[in-house]
């Protein structure tokens, strides 16, 4: 796997493999590598001739009390596992090199970044949407590889693609989970291993929610919604939100029908998780 930290490597790397006929898939991560990731590089390696995966901690998506300085880091860990996958290159790019010295420009998707994570972590979406432009047009891959644990972003970045005409085709891929259930995420090694143990709830409540709804218990948003709330407030857990929403426009829906998205973001600790599944 070769690895390149300059966007001119970048760039002239990937046009020459293009210009060969090859299908270039991009993979972008923070780092910090676990079988979800892994997982979005399977998908990327069976669509695709060529497979790049970028590592970069964006500083512009984080909130001034969020986690930046300390999100985990393994490089040499990381290198090895994306060797192992099969990754023919690895973007790797310092900070300086993406926000350069007087950098002002900004990729708002309106409405869709305001509301769910949006509305706890306001500037989170901006700065998503303007590194994963920037990765597009550096990379100018013919696909890109996202999971659907992160599923608003999923859904920012498709509205961001077709909004401004970039030609790249964005796949989603299934949540990779810890035996327990609980979704797999770089954050949760800051969880102490009771907290892990308790933060499992947040996937057996979903599961136990659509259960109800589809046995016809119920389909009120606020029954569904109030038991997900229970069970992780029961664990110790603080739920940031939970919400059914349509999955396309994420608006919350008056009556919750197959399809809909329940999405859920709760703290244990001091660690913030989200977490959704399809109805
Ligand atoms: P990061 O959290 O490192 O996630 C990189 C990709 O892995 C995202 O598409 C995310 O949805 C996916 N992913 C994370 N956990 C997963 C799991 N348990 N199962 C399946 N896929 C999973 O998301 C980001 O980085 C950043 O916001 C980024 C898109 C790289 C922009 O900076």
């Amino acid at each position: 796997m070769r690895i390149v930290r300059s966007i001119k490597n970048i760039r002239e790397a990937v046009s020459r493999v293009r210009s060969r006929g090859f299908k270039v898939a991009l993979v972008p991560t923070m780092g910090y590598l676990h079988d979800g990731h892994l997982s979005l590089v399977r998908i990327a390696r069976r669509r695709a001739d060529y497979v790049v995966v970028s590592i970069f901690i964006n500083p512009t998506q984080f909130g001034p009390r969020e986690d930046l300085v300390r999100y985990p880091r393994n490089m040499r860990q990381d290198r090895a596992l994306l060797t192992k996958a099969g990754v023919d290159i690895l973007f790797y790019p310092s900070v300086r090199a993406l926000y350069p010295e007087g950098y002002r420009t900004y990729v708002e998707v309106t409405g869709l970044s305001r509301v769910l994570c949006g509305s706890s972590r306001p500037g989170h979406f901006r700065g998503v949407a303007t590194i994963v432009l920037k990765l597009f047009n550096i990379i100018k891959p013919d696909l890109a590889v996202f999971g659907r644990k992160d599923f608003q972003q999923s859904v920012i970045i498709r509205r961001m693609v077709r909004d401004l005409d970039v030609a790249v085709r964005i796949i989603t891929g299934p949540t990779v989970r810890e035996k327990s259930g609980l979704a797999m995420s770089s954050r949760n090694d800051y969880l102490t291993a009771v907290l892990r143990r308790d933060a499992a709830i947040i996937y057996q409540a979903l599961l136990r929610v659509r259960t109800r709804f589809r046995k016809g218990e119920t389909a009120d948003p606020k029954s569904l919604t109030g038991m997900i709330k229970k069970m992780i407030g029961n664990r110790g857990g603080r739920v940031d939100y939970v919400s059914v929403v349509d999955p396309d426009r994420l608006a919350s829906v008056k009556k919750a029908k197959r399809g809909d998205l329940i999405a859920v973001a709760a703290v244990f600790g001091k660690t913030r998780l989200i977490d959704n599944i399809i109805l």
